[in-house]
């Protein structure tokens, strides 16, 4: 019996360590999906209801003519009514990873 509740515990522990590197490594898109892709689409081209209404523009559209640290900032701190700014809710390497892969959506 304590054998087994050892074990238990050891593969619970293994499990939270196991998905702790896998929402590392998906970290950028899991949470652009969960976050950003209802305006800004699965693939950043905004072609959702809400990216419509708002008029987000493409990342295709923007990725050439914004800097990272501008995007960043914009991620960090919002921009016009509906941006909503996400420095409270991210830790920097989030924001980071989130920037990342808006640029690499819009190539
Ligand atoms: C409620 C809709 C909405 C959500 C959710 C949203 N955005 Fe935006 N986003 C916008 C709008 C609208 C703009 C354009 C703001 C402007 O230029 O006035 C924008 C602008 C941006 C820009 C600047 C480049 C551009 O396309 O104009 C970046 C980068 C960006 N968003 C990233 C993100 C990221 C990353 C998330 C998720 C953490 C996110 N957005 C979530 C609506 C949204």
């Amino acid at each position: 019996m304590k054998l087994f509740l050892t074990v238990t515990a050891l593969g619970t522990a293994l499990l939270v360590m196991g998905s702790g590197v896998a929402w590392a490594q998906g970290d950028g898109k899991d949470l652009y999906m969960n976050k950003c892709a209802t305006c800004h689409g699965p693939d950043g081209n905004a072609k959702t209801a809400m990216g419509r209404k708002l008029k987000v523009k493409a990342a295709q559209a923007v990725v050439g003519s914004m800097s990272v640290e501008a995007m960043t900032k914009i991620v960090a701190d919002g921009k016009g009514p509906d941006m909503d700014a996400y420095g409270k809710q991210f830790k920097p390497e989030q924001i980071k990873a989130l920037v990342d892969y808006y640029r690499s959506l819009g190539k």
